[in-house]
This record gives structure tokens, C-alpha cells and sequence, in this order.
């Protein structure tokens, strides 16, 4: 492919506070934008990969699994045997990092995910199996065959993303824009008091990615956690005539009781599907200023929180810092219809 213009990318648009609800991902009539996704499969993962397989404006390159909710392999079982499910067989899965960059994985979050990553629902085995490329091979190799067009959205923790950095220096320019599932600004976090799940699992890999000069945006937990699935929507996809979406609606019913913990009845908030939507350009953020993020890479209390220098608030988030990364830290509008929506014509 032509690697020539690898280094000639189209100008940036401008993701500015002053603008930030640019429409940057959404594709033109007729137009497919090209789009890895890194994911750790995962019941909200699930429903972030139903909504991109769906959509006509995008084109699924390839996604790659990584340990964080279950062990990558198990990310990737479930990923190949969902996007069967979806019509998507043709979507090539590739195996990513079993281990943070510098530990052992921690063996998941089977209270959130269930061991098997879907709440305990068996999934119907594909024919299909991964690649035998590594998910951080995949994606440098994606970022130079669409130079300056790929949109990479991550889902799980970023050891793939990072690996993919070493393998590929130049990834930060080849890549249009990487939307990350994670973090949290001003939100308490889900992992520990300060720090969101895919940032923790490991902080050294959100590090090195975040400062690397990627266009970035990073949807945490300051606006997925507002953002939610209720009975009736699991209710009416357990109804729906779609055998993927009947799966779904079986698959959230442990992700439901988990978070019923939280918030005293059954229900979901939605973490990567949000993501999914801000990638594609349906999801507008209100309030998404650019800023520096640092990464606690400590051992201590704060290992793993996102360090948003959010000072700018205090006038209005003048676009002072365009090395930064830009913050989700407000969405108005309600996801969830949206979403359910969508996955009721699956
Ligand atoms: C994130 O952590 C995982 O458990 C979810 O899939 C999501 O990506 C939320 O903190
Ligand atoms: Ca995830």
C-alpha cells in the first residue's frame, strides 16, 4: 500500500472547546471511514461492537482483543463469535497482550463480566478463529495502509495501543483520531476511588499513549456513568425479533445485576457503547475541552487516575493547550434510545 503519504496527513480539524461538538467522525453520504477497535470483550464491549458492526459509515478493518475484563483470548473467542452473530464473520479478530506492560494480568472483572466475559450466556461458537497477526501488528499495519484516515477506538485498556507505538513510532500521525473508553476527570473512579477500570488495568500503557501526540479524545467516566440501559430496554430486546439482540438483552442481565449494586435498582450504564457513538460522530459532546492528562504510573493510592489539568474552567476553556488530550466531560443528549434503537434492528 502507499506508505508515501504517511506523513502528508490532512490537516487536523479542530477539536477545540470553542467547538467542541465538531462533527469530526462523522463520514459523508457514501463514505465509509475506516476504524480499528481494540476491545476486552466485555458486555458493554458487546454493545459497542454491535453498534459499529451495524453501521454502513463504517468500515470495520479489524478489532483486536486485549486482557481486561477477561483474558485476551477469551476477549477474542467472544469478539469472533458476536461478530458471527452480527454478520460479520468477515471482520478479522486479532489476538492482543496478555499482560500489562509491566505485571501479570489480574485475572479480569468476572463480578462485573462474568467469567467467561458474557454474563454466563454461552454464545454460539463461530467457524471463524483470529488472525495471525497480533493485535498491536494489525493495528500499525491498518495505521500505515489508511494514512491519515484511521480512526482507532479503544475499549479496554491501551497495552495494545502502546505496543502498537513501539512497533509503529509514526502511529500518532498515521492515526485521524483515537477515542478512548476510559479514564475519569472529575468523576470519583470505578477501579479505586480515583482511577477508571481500562486505565488501571495498566497505567504505564495509558501513560506512554496519552503523551504521544495522538488527536484523542477521552470518553470517561465523567459522562458514561450518566449515560444508562433500563429494564425495559432489556426487556425489549429480549423481544426483539433479532437473534443478536435477544442475545444481548440475556448477555446484560449480569451486567444489570452488578450495577443494581450501585444504583439500587437493575439497570447498565454504558461505557464502550458511548465511546462507540462518540467515534462515529452520532454521540455530540457538549463540553469536551483539550487539555493535558497525565497518568498516575505510581504504585501508590492514585496509580492509574487521570490527571486532567482542568484549570481552564475558570474562563472558559480557552484551547491553550494543543498538545493535549480532548476530555468528555459533558453529553446532554440520552444515548440510551439511541443505542437500543439500533440494536433492535440487528
Ligand atoms: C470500562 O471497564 C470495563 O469493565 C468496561 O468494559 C469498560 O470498557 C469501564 O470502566
Ligand atoms: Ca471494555
Amino acid at each position: 500500500m502507499p506508505h508515501a503519504a504517511a506523513t502528508s496527513r490532512p490537516a487536523a480539524p479542530d477539536l477545540a472547546a470553542s467547538d467542541p461538538a465538531a462533527p469530526d467522525h462523522v463520514a459523508g453520504p457514501g463514505t465509509a471511514v475506516p476504524l480499528f477497535l481494540d476491545c476486552d470483550t466485555g458486555i458493554d464491549d458487546a454493545l459497542a461492537i454491535a453498534w459499529l458492526a451495524a453501521d454502513p459509515r463504517v468500515e470495520l478493518v479489524g478489532v483486536g482483543a486485549v486482557s481486561g475484563n477477561v483474558a485476551a483470548a477469551t476477549g477474542a473467542r467472544n469478539t469472533l463469535d458476536l461478530l458471527a452473530l452480527l454478520g460479520r464473520a468477515d471482520v478479522p479478530v486479532h489476538l492482543g497482550a496478555h499482560d500489562p506492560l509491566d505485571r501479570p494480568f489480574s485475572g479480569g472483572a468476572p463480578h462485573v463480566h462474568g467469567a467467561d466475559g458474557t454474563g454466563g450466556v454461552a454464545l454460539p461458537r463461530a467457524a471463524t478463529s483470529v488472525s495471525g497477526t497480533s493485535a498491536a501488528r494489525a493495528l500499525a499495519d491498518a495505521a500505515r495502509e489508511h494514512a491519515g484516515q484511521l480512526h482507532v477506538l479503544a475499549v479496554g485498556p491501551l497495552t495494545d495501543v502502546a505496543l502498537a507505538l513501539e512497533l509503529e513510532p509514526e502511529l500518532p500521525r498515521l492515526v485521524r483520531h483515537l477515542t478512548v473508553m476510559g479514564g475519569a476527570a472529575l468523576a470519583p473512579g470505578n477501579a479505586t476511588a480515583v482511577a477508571e477500570a481500562n486505565i488501571h488495568s495498566d497505567p504505564l500503557a495509558a501513560a506512554r499513549v496519552l503523551q504521544a501526540g495522538f488527536e484523542a479524545t477521552l470518553v470517561g467516566l465523567d459522562v458514561t456513568m450518566h449515560q444508562r440501559f433500563e429494564e425495559e430496554d432489556r426487556q425489549a430486546l429480549l423481544a426483539a425479533p433479532g437473534p443478536a439482540a435477544r442475545l444481548l438483552g440475556r448477555v446484560l442481565e449480569h451486567y444489570f445485576a452488578f450495577y443494581a449494586q450501585r444504583f439500587g435498582r437493575p439497570c447498565s450504564v454504558l461505557h464502550d457503547p458511548l465511546a462507540a457513538g462518540v467515534a462515529t460522530g452520532d454521540v455530540a459532546l457538549a463540553l469536551a475541552p483539550r487539555v493535558p492528562v497525565v497518568v498516575d504510573t505510581t504504585d501508590g493510592p492514585g496509580r492509574g487516575q487521570t490527571i486532567a489539568d482542568l484549570r481552564g474552567m475558570y474562563h472558559g476553556f480557552p484551547d491553550r493547550f494543543p498538545g493535549g488530550v480532548r476530555v468528555a466531560l459533558q453529553v446532554d443528549d440520552d444515548f440510551g434510545p439511541v443505542l437500543l434503537e439500533r440494536l433492535l434492528a440487528l
